[in-house]
């Protein structure tokens, strides 16, 4: 894969992003673009016959305005369970995310146990599900987890896996976690909470744990959710918490129509004094 540009100084506004020209401006986070030959779509679901007959814009719209409403009126927490009730959920890859599958197969993720936050319909969670990985997804919506358990009920690796229904931002899990995985997570959850989310974040991590972060949509789009990101937002609140990147790299395996709004990064708690003389540069 292509090495990114990046350059790490110790202040919070540190990272020279290569490649920044390339990011689609003005896209919609569900944009609506050609399939890539082989690839997901981040529209349908690759692998589902289900095609809506309804456009994706419209289909953007209405989930958004679900969840507005839900937020003006009862709680933004309801409005997911909206959403997956009505079948309004645009960002459904309809299978695992490739770049997690690369690091999973290459042996590049951390063992032990793994957390998907706003795991959704759950793919991530099986895909890296091993007898050296136990992972743990969790969506508030009551809806996603039993989408997620029906579709992998008969996995052959179902007892590496396990769904639930809870609030991230209330959990108290009896074990900590090696491996945090996060994509359209952080993107999802109103803005103001992102300080709140990376005290979770590290909270639930054991002392020598990784948060990996799939950020997107990296544009300039207003409003959300999704909302924008940056990995300095990112920096921003975890640095905070005393977490640091190991490596920011964008990701060239995203699926066509996220291609150039997507960077992977990797975090860990600082231990002491810090121990990273910077950010890896490497390429995936
Ligand atoms: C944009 S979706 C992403 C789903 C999945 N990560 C994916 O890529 O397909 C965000 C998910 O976060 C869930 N969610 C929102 N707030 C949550 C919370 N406080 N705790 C747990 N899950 C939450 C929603 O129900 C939704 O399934």
């Amino acid at each position: 894969m292509r090495r990114c540009s990046l350059i790490y100084r110790s202040d919070p506004v540190a990272y020279t992003l290569g490649n920044l020209s390339t990011f689609c401006t003005g896209a919609r986070f569900f944009k609506s673009s050609p399939v890539k030959p082989g690839g997901g779509n981040n529209m349908e679901p690759s692998k589902s016959k289900f095609k809506s007959p309804i456009p994706l814009d419209a289909r953007v719209n209405s989930f958004q305005q679900v969840l507005r409403s839900a937020s003006a009126s009862d709680s933004p927490l309801n409005g997911w369970e909206k959403c997956w009730n009505e079948g309004l959920t645009p960002w459904d890859l309809g299978s695992p995310t490739p770049l997690l599958v690369h690091l999973h197969t290459t042996g590049s993720l951390p063992k032990g146990r793994a957390l998907i936050p706003g795991c959704g319909a759950g793919y991530d969670v099986v895909a890296i599900a091993c007898p050296e990985r136990h992972v743990i997804g969790i969506d508030i919506s009551e809806s996603a987890i039993k989408k997620a358990s029906e579709l992998s009920s008969g996995s052959p690796n179902a007892e590496h896996y396990s769904f639930l229904k809870t609030d991230f931002f209330t959990w108290c899990p009896s074990e900590l976690f090696d491996l945090i995985f996060d994509y359209t997570f952080f993107c999802a959850i109103e803005p103001e909470l992102r300080p709140t989310w990376a005290r979770k974040i590290c909270d639930l991590l054991k002392p020598d744990g990784e948060l990996i972060t799939l950020m997107y949509p990296i544009d300039d789009h207003e409003g959300g959710p999704p909302y924008r990101v940056t990995a300095t937002d990112y920096e921003e609140v975890l640095d905070g918490v005393g977490m640091k990147a190991i490596q920011i790299v964008d990701n060239e395996l995203a699926v066509a129509p996220r291609m150039g709004r997507e960077k992977l990064g990797r975090w860990r708690k600082r231990c002491g004094q810090s121990q990273l003389s910077g950010v890896s540069k490497s390429s995936l």
